[in-house]
């Protein structure tokens, strides 16, 4: 315990004494840091305090197929799982949280100079299935884990057209899901989120574990629609969103892999935003171009000149229309989750507009793929890598956790956003039909 503080335990809460004069953000940070009573993470509704380091409990709760995909790797599980991220080193503070990746990193695009054809990848595979017309391919009688270099650049290339490319049936470890993440980009290590031990940006994305640690998460508040994250608490990931769009180099390929799965439900649905920005008129199509808007993180923090002003997320902003560095498309930047504002625009003008967009996104079925993850093969896992820039998603979580659902996931980071006026949209640059309104 510093000497600063004092934090005397009761039956209620801690009591917490004062002793010198430090400052006040230091003192903060010191009773937070120094006792469990207090949550860290600040992440949504939970009330869960996840300790330090790998957790006993939650080894109870492995699903026996992770625990033997996770064995088959090598992974020592023995001091318990996931790793939780030590208290020490979890930002309190907004700007120790924004300060976490704050320079350029270099990033090159692997899809970028791929065959247009994919004539290594599609060859080597026994079946390629396009799940819908516009989005979500699935590929058959491939191993992630043996593809080639240049499969790998063709995969880019179809993640980055499809927005969303499934591999059933997979022998993958999580050692071999992060070096693919590798290859795909620059990695993401969490500060908040459990890993797997011993492999930081290997995400441990198993929402049964939280809510036997005490999130409440039910059928009466999961899968809400149109949640607004920015303004409610929300439970779970079920309401659309892009994941780590406040990042300066936000999420590209980012693959999921569930090694437990329930016999029914928990479906993945992802919409695509090459598809939501050509659903636009021209005219709004030309307002947008080129405005820029303000993103938020998912976690919450305290500012640390009013740390009793309540929580701060981190904020960047990004062109609301990117432009893709390796389908050249330009495609729609929103979600409802995390986009607070359009920059120059007045909050009503930016609400009403904004919720526009998150309808167009979030509504029209000919720009969605709903996935069910199972598999063919017993004790076999299932993948799904999409491209974080151009789509939503959202998880069903119909299932209630009556059956255990646990993966790892993998982001790779991408590019600094980027506009460029030069580009053309999907539909116009295929040459399909995009209507004139007069
Ligand atoms: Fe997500």
């Amino acid at each position: 315990m510093p000497a600063s503080v004092t934090v005397t335990e009761t039956q209620q809460a801690p009591v917490v004494q004062i002793v010198n004069d430090l400052p006040l953000d230091t003192q903060i940070e010191n009773l937070i840091r120094g006792t469990d009573k207090i949550n860290i993470t600040r992440a949504k509704n939970t009330k869960v305090s996840f300790e330090t380091g790998a957790d006993k409990t939650g080894l109870e709760l492995l699903p026996e197929s992770t625990r033997k995909r996770l064995e088959a790797d090598g992974i020592d599980v023995s001091k318990g799982y996931p790793e939780v991220p030590d208290r020490s080193k979890i930002p309190i503070f907004v700007d120790q949280a924004h300060a976490i990746r704050d320079s350029d990193v270099p990033f090159v695009d692997r899809g970028k100079n791929a065959d247009p054809e994919k004539k290594a990848l599609f060859g080597a595979a026994t079946e390629v299935i396009n799940l819908t017309k516009n989005v979500g391919t699935e590929i058959v009688g491939l191993q992630l884990e043996d593809l080639t270099d240049q499969q790998k650049d063709e995969l880019a290339l179809l993640i980055a057209e499809r927005v969303v490319v499934f591999f059933r049936d997979q022998k993958l470890s999580p050692t071999a899901q992060h070096k693919l993440g590798d290859y795909l980009g620059n990695i993401e290590v969490h500060a908040q989120v459990p890993q797997v031990p011993g492999l930081p940006g290997t995400s441990v994305i198993w929402v049964d574990y939280q809510t036997k640690k005490g999130m409440e998460l039910n059928f009466a508040n999961s899968n809400l629609s149109n949640w607004d994250s920015t303004r409610y608490l929300n439970v779970g990931n079920q309401g659309w969103h892009t994941d780590l769009v406040h990042e300066r180099q936000p999420a590209g390929y980012t693959h999921l892999h569930l090694d437990a799965i329930p016999s029914v439900g928990s479906d993945t649905i992802w919409a695509s935003g090459y598809g939501a920005y050509d659903k636009l008129s021209d005219e709004l199509k030309k307002f947008l171009d080129g405005k820029e808007t303000v993103y938020v993180s998912a976690h919450q923090y305290l500012d640390r000149d009013d740390p009793f002003g309540g929580p701060k997320r981190i904020e960047r902003v990004h062109p609301l229309v990117r432009t893709h560095p390796a389908t050249g498309w330009k495609f729609l930047y929103v979600n409802r989750g995390m986009t607070k504002r359009i920059v120059g625009l007045s909050p009503v003008e930016s609400d009403i507009i904004l919720n526009y967009l998150f309808d167009v996104y979030e509504k029209n079925a000919d720009l969605q793929v709903r996935f069910k993850w199972t598999n063919t093969k017993q004790g076999y896992g299932t993948s799904a890598i999409w491209d974080n820039r151009v789509s939503q998603h959202r998880n069903v979580w119909d299932h209630e956790g009556a059956e255990p659902r646990h993966g790892t996931r993998v982001t790779s980071l991408a590019e600094k956003p980027f506009f460029d006026p030069e580009s053309k949209s999907q539909r116009e640059s295929l040459g399909l039909y995009l209507h004139k309104w007069d």
